[in-house]
Protein backbone atom coordinates (compact mmCIF):
# COMPACT_ATOMS: atom_id res chain seq x y z
CA UNK A 1 0.00 0.00 0.00
CA UNK A 2 1.31 3.40 -1.07
CA UNK A 3 1.74 6.10 1.98
CA UNK A 4 -0.23 9.04 2.85
CA UNK A 5 -0.02 11.77 0.21
CA UNK A 6 -0.42 14.60 3.20
CA UNK A 7 -1.32 14.78 6.45
CA UNK A 8 -2.74 17.38 8.61
CA UNK A 9 -2.23 17.92 12.26
CA UNK A 10 -5.85 20.40 13.87
CA UNK A 11 -5.98 20.58 17.71
CA UNK A 12 -9.74 20.93 18.89
CA UNK A 13 -10.51 22.01 22.14
CA UNK A 14 -14.17 20.76 22.05
CA UNK A 15 -16.94 18.63 20.59
CA UNK A 16 -18.61 21.56 18.80
CA UNK A 17 -14.91 22.30 16.93
CA UNK A 18 -14.77 18.22 16.12
CA UNK A 19 -17.93 18.60 14.24
CA UNK A 20 -16.94 22.26 12.52
CA UNK A 21 -14.01 20.76 11.65
CA UNK A 22 -15.71 18.03 10.29
CA UNK A 23 -18.85 19.83 8.67
CA UNK A 24 -16.15 22.27 6.75
CA UNK A 25 -14.68 18.72 5.17
CA UNK A 26 -18.49 17.77 4.63
CA UNK A 27 -19.02 20.58 2.01
CA UNK A 28 -15.76 19.37 -0.28
CA UNK A 29 -16.74 15.64 0.11
CA UNK A 30 -17.61 13.38 -3.19
CA UNK A 31 -19.52 10.80 -4.29
CA UNK A 32 -17.33 7.82 -3.80
CA UNK A 33 -15.05 9.08 -1.33
CA UNK A 34 -14.32 6.95 1.51
CA UNK A 35 -13.57 7.87 4.53
CA UNK A 36 -11.54 5.97 7.26
CA UNK A 37 -11.78 7.19 10.98
CA UNK A 38 -10.07 5.82 13.77
CA UNK A 39 -9.47 6.43 17.36
CA UNK A 40 -10.53 4.89 20.62
CA UNK A 41 -13.30 4.70 21.81
CA UNK A 42 -15.23 7.68 23.02
CA UNK A 43 -12.88 9.59 20.51
CA UNK A 44 -15.06 11.46 18.81
CA UNK A 45 -15.77 9.62 15.73
CA UNK A 46 -19.54 9.93 15.42
CA UNK A 47 -19.43 13.16 16.49
CA UNK A 48 -16.76 13.57 13.61
CA UNK A 49 -19.30 11.89 11.16
CA UNK A 50 -22.39 14.02 12.68
CA UNK A 51 -20.58 17.08 11.68
CA UNK A 52 -19.79 15.82 7.89
CA UNK A 53 -23.06 15.08 7.90
CA UNK A 54 -24.54 18.50 8.03
CA UNK A 55 -21.69 19.62 5.60
CA UNK A 56 -22.94 17.36 3.40
CA UNK A 57 -26.78 18.55 3.86
CA UNK A 58 -27.63 14.72 4.72
CA UNK A 59 -30.72 13.91 6.66
CA UNK A 60 -29.53 13.86 10.50
CA UNK A 61 -30.04 11.59 13.11
CA UNK A 62 -26.27 9.93 12.38
CA UNK A 63 -25.55 7.68 15.98
CA UNK A 64 -23.60 5.46 17.06
CA UNK A 65 -24.61 2.39 15.33
CA UNK A 66 -24.43 -0.15 17.53
CA UNK A 67 -26.89 -2.92 16.06
CA UNK A 68 -26.96 -1.66 12.70
CA UNK A 69 -24.03 -2.13 11.36
CA UNK A 70 -24.86 0.37 7.90
CA UNK A 71 -26.92 3.30 7.83
CA UNK A 72 -27.94 5.35 4.80
CA UNK A 73 -28.56 8.78 5.17
CA UNK A 74 -29.97 10.47 2.39
CA UNK A 75 -28.76 13.90 0.99
CA UNK A 76 -31.66 16.48 1.57
CA UNK A 77 -33.15 18.90 -1.02
CA UNK A 78 -33.83 21.80 1.41
CA UNK A 79 -30.38 21.26 2.59
CA UNK A 80 -27.03 23.23 1.69
CA UNK A 81 -26.01 20.27 -0.72
CA UNK A 82 -29.15 19.42 -2.90
CA UNK A 83 -28.39 16.65 -5.19
CA UNK A 84 -25.35 15.97 -3.18
CA UNK A 85 -24.29 12.52 -1.86
CA UNK A 86 -25.82 10.78 0.45
CA UNK A 87 -23.54 9.38 3.45
CA UNK A 88 -23.24 5.93 4.32
CA UNK A 89 -22.36 5.58 8.01
CA UNK A 90 -20.59 2.10 9.17
CA UNK A 91 -19.15 0.76 12.35
CA UNK A 92 -16.89 -2.21 11.75
CA UNK A 93 -16.30 -2.29 15.60
CA UNK A 94 -17.65 -5.74 15.10
CA UNK A 95 -16.87 -6.88 11.83
CA UNK A 96 -13.59 -9.26 12.32
CA UNK A 97 -12.76 -9.13 8.36
CA UNK A 98 -12.12 -7.60 5.56
CA UNK A 99 -14.23 -10.54 4.24
CA UNK A 100 -17.04 -9.66 6.51
CA UNK A 101 -16.98 -6.29 5.25
CA UNK A 102 -17.36 -7.26 1.75
CA UNK A 103 -20.64 -9.79 3.01
CA UNK A 104 -21.76 -6.02 3.76
CA UNK A 105 -21.81 -5.00 0.30
CA UNK A 106 -20.65 -1.61 0.59
CA UNK A 107 -19.06 -1.44 -2.95
CA UNK A 108 -23.22 -1.49 -3.88
CA UNK A 109 -23.75 2.01 -2.26
CA UNK A 110 -19.66 3.64 -3.05
CA UNK A 111 -20.83 4.67 -6.17
CA UNK A 112 -23.27 7.07 -4.78
CA UNK A 113 -22.50 7.90 -1.49
CA UNK A 114 -19.70 9.02 0.73
CA UNK A 115 -18.58 6.53 2.95
CA UNK A 116 -17.63 6.89 6.15
CA UNK A 117 -16.19 3.43 8.25
CA UNK A 118 -16.01 3.74 12.05
CA UNK A 119 -13.12 1.66 12.98
CA UNK A 120 -12.22 1.17 9.50
CA UNK A 121 -8.82 0.58 9.61
CA UNK A 122 -7.58 -2.53 8.42
CA UNK A 123 -10.82 -3.31 7.09
CA UNK A 124 -11.75 -1.38 4.04
CA UNK A 125 -8.79 0.16 2.18
CA UNK A 126 -9.36 -2.34 -0.47
CA UNK A 127 -12.68 -0.43 -1.55
CA UNK A 128 -11.16 2.32 -3.12
CA UNK A 129 -7.89 3.17 -4.26
CA UNK A 130 -7.91 6.62 -2.70
CA UNK A 131 -9.14 7.35 1.30
CA UNK A 132 -9.18 10.05 3.66
CA UNK A 133 -8.12 8.35 7.37
CA UNK A 134 -8.95 10.68 10.31
CA UNK A 135 -7.48 9.78 13.25
CA UNK A 136 -8.44 11.46 16.88
CA UNK A 137 -7.06 11.59 19.57
CA UNK A 138 -7.29 12.73 23.44
CA UNK A 139 -4.06 14.66 23.25
CA UNK A 140 -2.13 14.05 25.47
CA UNK A 141 1.17 17.07 26.48
CA UNK A 142 -0.22 19.62 24.63
CA UNK A 143 0.07 22.87 25.24
CA UNK A 144 1.12 23.73 28.87
CA UNK A 145 -2.19 24.46 31.18
CA UNK A 146 -3.60 21.78 28.84
CA UNK A 147 -5.03 18.87 31.27
CA UNK A 148 -4.50 15.40 30.11
CA UNK A 149 -5.78 12.90 31.01
CA UNK A 150 -8.90 12.32 33.73
CA UNK A 151 -9.93 16.09 34.78
CA UNK A 152 -9.28 16.92 37.78
CA UNK A 153 -11.39 16.96 40.30
CA UNK A 154 -14.33 14.46 38.96
CA UNK A 155 -17.03 16.89 39.36
CA UNK A 156 -17.72 18.48 36.10
CA UNK A 157 -20.41 19.96 36.69
CA UNK A 158 -20.57 24.13 36.22
CA UNK A 159 -23.71 24.98 35.29
CA UNK A 160 -24.29 26.67 37.94
CA UNK A 161 -26.37 24.61 40.54
CA UNK A 162 -26.17 25.40 43.79
CA UNK A 163 -24.64 22.02 44.72
CA UNK A 164 -23.35 21.52 48.27
CA UNK A 165 -19.62 21.23 47.52
CA UNK A 166 -19.81 18.44 50.55
CA UNK A 167 -22.47 16.26 48.81
CA UNK A 168 -20.56 16.43 45.45
CA UNK A 169 -17.85 13.92 46.66
CA UNK A 170 -20.59 11.03 46.44
CA UNK A 171 -22.52 12.00 43.47
CA UNK A 172 -22.35 10.23 40.18
CA UNK A 173 -21.66 12.36 37.38
CA UNK A 174 -23.74 12.45 34.68
CA UNK A 175 -22.08 15.73 32.62
CA UNK A 176 -18.66 13.23 32.28
CA UNK A 177 -19.67 12.14 28.90
CA UNK A 178 -20.85 16.14 27.87
CA UNK A 179 -17.33 17.50 29.14
CA UNK A 180 -15.46 19.17 26.32
CA UNK A 181 -11.44 17.85 25.77
CA UNK A 182 -8.84 18.76 23.82
CA UNK A 183 -8.39 15.93 21.13
CA UNK A 184 -5.53 16.35 18.02
CA UNK A 185 -7.56 15.40 14.44
CA UNK A 186 -4.53 13.76 12.03
CA UNK A 187 -6.11 13.71 8.39
CA UNK A 188 -4.13 12.07 5.57
CA UNK A 189 -5.03 11.72 2.49
CA UNK A 190 -4.55 8.73 0.22
CA UNK A 191 -4.54 7.94 -3.73
CA UNK A 192 -5.13 10.73 -6.75
CA UNK A 193 -8.54 11.70 -5.28
CA UNK A 194 -6.18 13.22 -2.41
CA UNK A 195 -3.71 14.33 -4.36
CA UNK A 196 -4.22 17.71 -2.80
CA UNK A 197 -4.91 18.34 0.65
CA UNK A 198 -8.62 20.25 0.77
CA UNK A 199 -8.41 24.05 1.53
CA UNK A 200 -11.42 23.62 3.64
CA UNK A 201 -8.55 22.11 5.88
CA UNK A 202 -5.89 24.65 5.55
CA UNK A 203 -4.49 26.61 8.43
CA UNK A 204 -6.89 29.04 9.68
CA UNK A 205 -10.12 27.93 7.75
CA UNK A 206 -11.73 25.98 11.04
CA UNK A 207 -12.80 28.62 13.18
CA UNK A 208 -12.17 28.11 16.45
CA UNK A 209 -9.60 25.50 15.85
CA UNK A 210 -6.49 27.05 16.18
CA UNK A 211 -4.58 25.91 19.05
CA UNK A 212 -4.32 28.19 21.60
CA UNK A 213 -3.16 27.92 25.58
CA UNK A 214 -5.99 26.72 27.68
CA UNK A 215 -6.98 28.95 30.03
CA UNK A 216 -9.06 27.99 33.02
CA UNK A 217 -12.81 28.33 32.63
CA UNK A 218 -14.00 30.71 34.49
CA UNK A 219 -15.93 28.42 36.65
CA UNK A 220 -18.73 29.95 39.05
CA UNK A 221 -17.41 28.83 41.90
CA UNK A 222 -17.34 31.55 44.45
CA UNK A 223 -17.16 30.63 48.52
CA UNK A 224 -19.36 33.49 50.38
N1 LIG B 1 -12.94 17.69 21.36
C1 LIG B 1 -13.91 16.74 21.29
N2 LIG B 1 -14.20 16.17 20.10
C2 LIG B 1 -15.16 15.20 20.01
N3 LIG B 1 -15.89 14.76 21.05
C3 LIG B 1 -15.63 15.29 22.26
C4 LIG B 1 -14.64 16.30 22.44
N4 LIG B 1 -14.59 16.64 23.73
C5 LIG B 1 -15.52 15.89 24.33
N5 LIG B 1 -16.16 15.09 23.47
C6 LIG B 1 -17.22 14.13 23.83
O1 LIG B 1 -16.73 12.82 23.65
C7 LIG B 1 -17.76 11.97 23.21
C8 LIG B 1 -17.36 11.34 21.89
O2 LIG B 1 -18.31 10.35 21.57
P1 LIG B 1 -18.43 9.70 20.14
O3 LIG B 1 -19.63 8.82 20.17
O4 LIG B 1 -18.36 10.73 19.09
O5 LIG B 1 -17.09 8.83 20.10
P2 LIG B 1 -16.76 7.56 19.19
O6 LIG B 1 -15.32 7.67 18.85
O7 LIG B 1 -17.74 7.48 18.06
O8 LIG B 1 -17.01 6.35 20.19
P3 LIG B 1 -17.20 4.80 19.84
O9 LIG B 1 -15.82 4.23 19.77
O10 LIG B 1 -17.97 4.27 20.99
O11 LIG B 1 -17.95 4.69 18.54
C9 LIG B 1 -19.02 12.83 23.07
O12 LIG B 1 -19.79 12.71 24.25
C10 LIG B 1 -18.46 14.24 22.94
O13 LIG B 1 -19.34 15.22 23.44
MG1 LIG C 1 -19.00 5.91 17.39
Amino acid sequence: MNGPVWERSIQVLTAAQTHALAAALGAVVETGDLLVLTGELGAGKTTFTQGLGEGMGVRPGIISPTFVLVRIHPNQADGPRPGGPDLVHVDAYRLESAAEIDDIDLENTMDSAVTVVEWGRGRVEHLSESRLEVELHRSRGGAAGVPAGPTPGGHGSDHGHAVDPAATSSVLDFDTDDDDEPRTVVIRGFGLRWAEPPAALAAGTISGSEPRPATTPETPERNS
